[in-house]
């Protein structure tokens, strides 16, 4: 059971880093170098990891913007 909630616990903190990632990349234009990763398949994850990321910003800003509980400044 606490191996699980680790588990879980890491995994959304992963999500949230990629999310966090994302929002950078969003307002800066800066990105992590995916082409620095020499490991074919270890950039192909990493790559998906963004995606997830991104995916889960998407979501959140999708669903804020529907929520009386924010509004665009
Ligand atoms: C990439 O890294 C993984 C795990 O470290 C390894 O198993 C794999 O052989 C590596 N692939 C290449 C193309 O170097």
């Amino acid at each position: 059971m606490t191996m699980i909630g680790k588990a879980v616990h890491i995994g959304v903190d992963l999500v949230l880093v990629s999310a966090f990632l994302a929002g950078v990349k969003r307002n800066t234009g800066l990105t992590v170098d995916l082409d620095q990763i020499e490991n074919e398949s270890v950039r192909y994850y990493s790559g998906k990891y963004l995606g997830v990321g991104e995916k889960v910003f998407d979501f959140s800003s999708a669903y804020f913007s529907s929520s009386d509980y924010f509004t665009r400044k």
